[in-house]
């Protein structure tokens, strides 16, 4: 049975003790309202360790100021259920005052430089000073072995490994497959805020992505490629914040250029901003 721990020292404690029995901890950082997509990432963390912790916390350092942080869904009884089924041993619900003790204006934050200016970051900024500030803290909380990632979050898990390099964490950091839905249509906890006829709709993303990578394997022009995609996702009713080829590292490839890409895609349909991204070779 799942132990929900809302206090950091009974948290503590309980990892302490695993340690001490010789255990490996993993870690799957949420922000809760749980889908199969994060039931993945505990699955594959199970495969890591011998226990998971998975934290639920809707972290306010990370939303801008015209973002769904108030509007973002809080479900954690079905959060509990669902990491119980998933094979989580504990979950991890502290409070923003637990979580941010002198306060979130007064808070220590993590700034990672570089990776963090571009696509996400241009487009939400402060966001993944918010994501680093947090995921320091949970690591310090946790004092996991391994910490698991969705790759759909590509750039997020691009500057969590960053901080963890630079700051020495102890950590090794795994990235985890993209979970679909039976149409393409990444998972996401923020696919529910789309109506039926929005969600067949969405499936167009990941689509396109595979064009991208298509065009890009042909031999189109990568500049070409991207407002090719742009106009498409127009076209099908999305405004789009970007559709870019990247190399892996996020920088931007040369003319011609072969090798291991990403395809990232950010855009909104209706209210609801969604992303996704392909890895695949050239
Ligand atoms: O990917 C998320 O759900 C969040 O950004 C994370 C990593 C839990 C930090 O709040």
């Amino acid at each position: 049975m799942i132990e929900t721990f809302t206090d950091l020292d009974p948290l503590r404690e309980r990892v302490r003790g695993w340690k001490r029995d010789g255990l490996r901890i993993a870690f799957v950082p949420t922000m809760g309202n749980l889908h199969a997509g994060h039931f993945s990432l505990v699955k594959r963390a199970r495969e890591l360790a011998d226990r998971v912790v998975a934290s639920v916390f809707v972290n306010p350092t990370q939303f801008g100021p015209n973002e769904d942080f108030a509007r973002y869904p809080r479900t954690p009884q079905a959060d509990a259920d669902g990491l119980d089924a998933a094979g989580c041993d504990a979950m991890w619900l502290p409070s923003v005052e637990t979580m941010y003790p002198y306060g979130v204006e007064a808070t220590v934050r993590v700034q990672v430089p570089g990776v963090t200016s571009t696509l996400e970051g241009a487009h939400r900024p402060g966001h993944f000073d918010g994501v680093a500030t947090v995921v320091s803290r949970l690591f310090n909380q946790v004092q996991p072995d391994v910490a698991v990632f969705g790759r759909k979050d590509y750039q997020q898990l691009a500057v969590v490994r960053y901080m963890v390099r630079d700051l020495a964490f102890p950590i090794e950091v795994v990235g985890a497959d993209i979970v679909r839905e039976a149409n393409g249509l990444a998972m996401s906890s923020r696919n529910q805020y789309l109506s039926a006829g929005e969600r067949a709709q969405a499936a167009e993303i990941s689509r396109c992505l595979a064009a991208m990578a298509q065009a890009l394997r042909d031999g189109q022009p990568r500049e070409a490629v991207e407002t090719q995609a742009d106009e498409r996702l127009a076209a099908a009713g999305f405004v789009p914040d970007y559709a870019v080829v990247r190399r892996p590292d996020l920088t931007e490839p040369a003319a011609g250029e072969t090798g291991s890409m990403v395809a990232l895609i950010a855009a909104r349909l209706g209210r609801t901003r969604l992303i996704d991204n392909l890895e695949f070779t050239v």
